[in-house]
C-alpha cells in the first residue's frame, strides 16, 4: 500500500472512531490512539525528511492534512459530547430549593403538661377568673401558718418539705421552703387586693416524693373566689364547668367530705368515669380507670376556712362580711386521665416518641 492510501486509511479509520464515541472519555482514548505520541500518523509526519524528496511534499501534505482534519472532527466531537453530558449531570444532579428539606425538618410542641395547663386556664378565664403566679421559693407564714395548717401538721416534717438551706427553725414563720402547693398564694393575692377577687394560681410545686405517681417536683392550679355570697353552689357549679369542659360535656361531679386544713367544709371531688359505664367497659370489663367505681377523683375543693380569711381581715376579707371557695388542680393528674398516661414519670423523661403522640 502507498503512503498515501495509508494515510487515507487512518483519516478515515479515525474519522468513524470519532463519530462512534460515546462519551468525552471514549473520544480521548481516540485521540490518543490516532494522534498521540506513539500513533502512527505523527509517526509518519516526523519520519517525513528521511522519504526521497520527489515523495516528501505529497506525503508531508497529505499527513498534515489528514492530522489538521482530524483534530478538528475531535474538537467539533468534544464539544457535542461534553454539552450532552453537562446536560445530563445537570438533569440528575437536578436540586429544587423551593421543596422542604428531607426528611422533615422536626416542627415542635407544646409540653403535654403546658398544653394541660393551658386549657385549664382557658376554662377559668371563660368564667372571669384572672390568671396570676407566686414565688416558689416561700415563707412557712405563706405556706403553712396563714393557711390554718396545724403546727403538728406532718407535711411541715422535712420528710414531706423541701426547707432551703439553712433552716434552722421549721416554725419561723420567715423560714423558707419550696412551696408544697401552689395555696400559698391565695394569701398573696388576698394582701395585694381586696374583694372581690377571682382568680386561679397556675405552677411549680415541690415534694420529696419519687414513684409511678409523684415526682419531686409537679404542677398545679390553685382557685380562689371570693365574694360577699358565695356558696358551695357555686363551687360545685363551677367545677363542673370545669370537668365538662376538660372530659366531655357527659360529665357528672359528685363532692365527697374531706378534710384540708384551709377550707371548711372541705371536699374531694370525683368526675364520673368517662371509660365505661357504671364502672363496667363495653367488653363487660372491671373498668381499670376508675377501679369499677364509676368515678375518678379530680381535685380538692372546699369553702375557704375563716381561720384563712382572718390573716387578711384588714384587706377586707372579714369572714362576717364575705366568703367563698377555693380548689386545687393537679395538672399532671388531669393530663395523664385525660390520655391515658399510665406512669407520671413519662412526662418528664423527654422522650419524644412519648411527646410527639400529644399534638
Ligand atoms: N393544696 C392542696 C394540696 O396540695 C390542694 C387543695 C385542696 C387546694 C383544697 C385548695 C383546696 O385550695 O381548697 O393537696
Amino acid at each position: 500500500m502507498s503512503l498515501a492510501d495509508r494515510i487515507e486509511q487512518l483519516k478515515a479509520g479515525g474519522q468513524a472512531a470519532i463519530a462512534a464515541a460515546t462519551s468525552t472519555a471514549a473520544l480521548d482514548q481516540v485521540r490518543i490512539q490516532f494522534l498521540g505520541r506513539r500513533a502512527e500518523l505523527p509517526n509518519l509526519l516526523r519520519g517525513v525528511a528521511q522519504l526521497a524528496p520527489e515523495q516528501r511534499g505529497a506525503v508531508g501534505k497529505a499527513a498534515n492534512e489528514a492530522r489538521r482534519q482530524l483534530e478538528q472532527a475531535i474538537e467539533q466531537k468534544l464539544e457535542q459530547l461534553a454539552a450532552a453530558e453537562l446536560q445530563q449531570r445537570l438533569e440528575q444532579d437536578k436540586l429544587d430549593i423551593t421543596l422542604p428539606a428531607d426528611p422533615l425538618p422536626a416542627l415542635g410542641r407544646l409540653h403535654l403538661i403546658t398544653r394541660t395547663r393551658r386549657e385549664i386556664e382557658d376554662v377559668f378565664v371563660g368564667l372571669g377568673f384572672k390568671v396570676v403566679e407566686g414565688p416558689e421559693v416561700e415563707r412557712v407564714y405563706y405556706n403553712f401558718d396563714a393557711l390554718n395548717v396545724a403546727p403538728t401538721h406532718p407535711s411541715r416534717l422535712t420528710t414531706d418539705t423541701f426547707y432551703v438551706e439553712p433552716a434552722t427553725d421549721l416554725f419561723d414563720p420567715q423560714t423558707q421552703l419550696l412551696r408544697v402547693h401552689t395555696s400559698p398564694m391565695q394569701i398573696r393575692a388576698m394582701e395585694s387586693q381586696p374583694p372581690p377577687i377571682f382568680l386561679i394560681v397556675p405552677g411549680r410545686v415541690y415534694r420529696p416524693d419519687s414513684d409511678a405517681t409523684h415526682t419531686p417536683q409537679f404542677h398545679q392550679i390553685e382557685g380562689l373566689a371570693i365574694d360577699e355570697d358565695i356558696t358551695l353552689a357555686d363551687l360545685k357549679g363551677t367545677l363542673e364547668t370545669f370537668a365538662r369542659a376538660i372530659f366531655g360535656p357527659e360529665r357528672e361531679i359528685r363532692l365527697r367530705p374531706h378534710f384540708f386544713p384551709f377550707t371548711e367544709p372541705s371536699v374531694e371531688v370525683d368526675v364520673s368515669c368517662f371509660n365505661c359505664c357504671g364502672g363496667i367497659t363495653a367488653d363487660g370489663e372491671r373498668c381499670p380507670l376508675c377501679k369499677g367505681t364509676a368515678w375518678i377523683e379530680i381535685l380538692g375543693a372546699g369553702m375557704v376556712d375563716p381561720n384563712v380569711l382572718h390573716h387578711v381581715k384588714h384587706n377586707g376579707y372579714s369572714p362576717e362580711q364575705v366568703q367563698g371557695f377555693a380548689f386545687g388542680i393537679g395538672i399532671e393528674r388531669i393530663a395523664m386521665l385525660k390520655h391515658g398516661v399510665p406512669d407520671l414519670r413519662l412526662l418528664y423523661d423527654n422522650d419524644v416518641r412519648f411527646l410527639e403522640q400529644f399534638a
